[in-house]
């Protein structure tokens, strides 16, 4: 580990030396001379913390000894005028056999429940922190007045409750909820507060796709872990401001998952829920599946895939036909560098057979969209917890940008690289869903064609977006890797 250490460090002075020459034979002619010295010490104290873009540790192989775990769908409360309670509350769970870990959880002692709504319904939710401490209830990817939103303007405090109103008005698709306290959202997402939330509609309903929950369609979360000896989440132990990231994998709660489907088509939501690891999924047997959602919609036809990268709080929706495979396949979803996330456990049993329609939905991207004036420029900058956007940290009092409702304004996002490269940013927007315009000016790929509420963002990267607000309030935009965001890389847009 020391050794390591050193060579890192070695590694980034001369990284941080070749930096230097190229800044001094082409001098950025924006830069100061005191900024640049200021950043000088920066980068120091950064290389002093032995601070890298290091390599993340890799994941154990599951096991496939425990079966997936499915959220509870959340009934309704029969009290009047109330349709549903969400509770944030501390508990203990069994991940480990015979083992209990303190954890938290909605409504329950880990994670939680599925929320399931219509479009045009109307939801009236009760909030209850039976924490002891502040937290918020945060829908990501709902589109909700400012109010609603949770974001951490809201906090609740130990005991209290709220009661928040909306009207579901956007399309099918698979959002989810967090908490989002000032400084805290790392810590209580990985404590485990985090559930879904499904939207249905006609077009959703009128599809035929595989949608018996918990049988041919499958909520996966994902989420990476450290257990400390005692087997807890010890998160202050496990705490790395560049993102915290574990070797152990969870999938819905569960250690060690497999999934047993019969011989038909299934559909997978897939939702990136840690706090910084990125997935790309794929077969272990090389074989192909579609896409058919981004996060917050129907993509107009399935995409077919090898494999799908997700950054934190990203979704898509895939259906593989397990009617090509048997049990001697050995069939497991595994991560881009080998291991094992999800075995299958293939039944001799047929399911239903659906078809996948060709046509999914009408999203567009019109001409007029794409040829806008950018109106709003962020930059993200930054490593550990010396991130920014656009040279500032996240202050509460502080609107940094202003939008009209119902306007479609284009936003561009660049992420500047620092002297080691930089590192991908997942960036989100509260309260919209938007459409990628172009990522470095050209058309994104065809499965971010479909609204996003979050999207990837590499070293050197410019990416537009055309976003548009449906309700008032002020809203977050931040990087979706957890600690950046809990370390001020996190702005404010009000809508009027
Ligand atoms: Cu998942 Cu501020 O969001
Ligand atoms: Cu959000
Ligand atoms: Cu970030």
């Amino acid at each position: 580990m020391g050794i390591k250490i050193r060579i890192t460090a070695l590694a980034i002075s001369i990284l941080i030396i070749s930096g230097c020459s190229n800044n001094s034979s082409q001098p950025d002619v924006e830069m100061e001379h005191s900024d640049m010295n200021q950043h000088m010490e920066e980068m120091h104290d950064m290389m002093e913390g032995h601070m890298s873009h290091d390599e993340v540790v890799p994941l154990n192989d599951s096991t496939g000894e425990n079966e997936l775990k499915i959220p509870a769908m959340l009934e309704p409360d029969n009290e009047e005028g109330i349709v549903y309670t969400v509770k944030a509350q501390k508990g203990q769970t069994e991940i480990f056999n015979g083992i209990e870990t303190n954890t938290y959880g909605y409504n329950g002692s880990f994670l939680g429940p599925m929320l399931h709504f219509e479009k045009g319904d109307k939801v009236k939710i009760r909030t209850i922190n039976e924490l002891d401490e502040e937290t918020t209830f945060h829908w990501h990817g709902l589109e909700v007045s400012g109010e609603a939103d949770g974001g951490p303007h809201d906090a609740l405090q130990p005991g209290e409750e709220k009661v928040i109103e909306f009207e579901v008005t956007q399309e099918a698709s698979t959002l989810w909820f967090h908490p989002h306290p000032h400084g805290k959202t790392a810590e209580q997402v990985y404590n485990g507060l985090a559930g879904l939330i499904y939207i249905e509609d006609d077009n959703s309903k009128s599809l035929g796709l595989p949608n018996d929950y918990g049988k041919n369609d499958i909520p996966l979360i994902f989420q990476d872990r450290i257990f400390d000896d005692k087997h807890e989440l010890n998160y202050n132990a496990a705490m790395n401001d560049d993102g915290t990231v574990g070797e152990t994998l969870l999938i819905n709660g569960t250690l060690n998952p497999k999934l047993t489907v019969n011989q038909e088509k299934v559909r997978l939501r897939l939702l990136n829920g840690s706090n910084a690891r990125n997935y790309t999924f794929k077969l272990n047997t090389g074989d192909s599946f579609v896409q058919i959602a981004t996060d917050g919609g129907f993509l107009n036809a399935p995409v077919t895939l090898n494999e799908v990268t997700l950054t934190p709080s990203e979704r898509a929706e895939i259906i593989i036909d397990f009617s090509q495979f048997n049990a001697e396949n050995d069939l497991a979803l595994i991560n881009e560098d080998g291991y094992v996330l999800l075995p299958f456990e293939i039944s001799d049993q047929n399911g239903v057979n659906s078809e996948i329609p060709g046509e999914l939905n009408d999203f567009t991207l019109t001409e007029e969209e794409k040829n806008l004036p950018v109106t709003k420029k962020v930059e993200l900058f930054g490593m550990m917890d010396m991130v920014e956007i656009n040279g500032k940290k996240f202050d509460p009092e502080r609107i940094d940008f202003t939008q009209q409702q119902g306007v479609t304004e284009v936003w561009e996002i660049y992420n500047k690289p620092d002297m080691m490269g930089g590192m991908i940013h997942p960036f989100h927007v509260h309260g919209a869903q938007f459409k990628i315009i172009s990522r470095d000016g050209e058309a994104p790929p065809q499965n971010e064609r479909g609204w996003k509420d979050s999207f990837s963002i590499k070293p050197d990267e410019t990416v537009k977006i055309a976003i548009q607000f449906k309700h008032k309030g002020v809203y977050m935009f931040h990087c979706h890797i957890l600690e950046h965001e809990d370390n001020g890389m996190m702005g404010q847009v009000k809508v009027e």
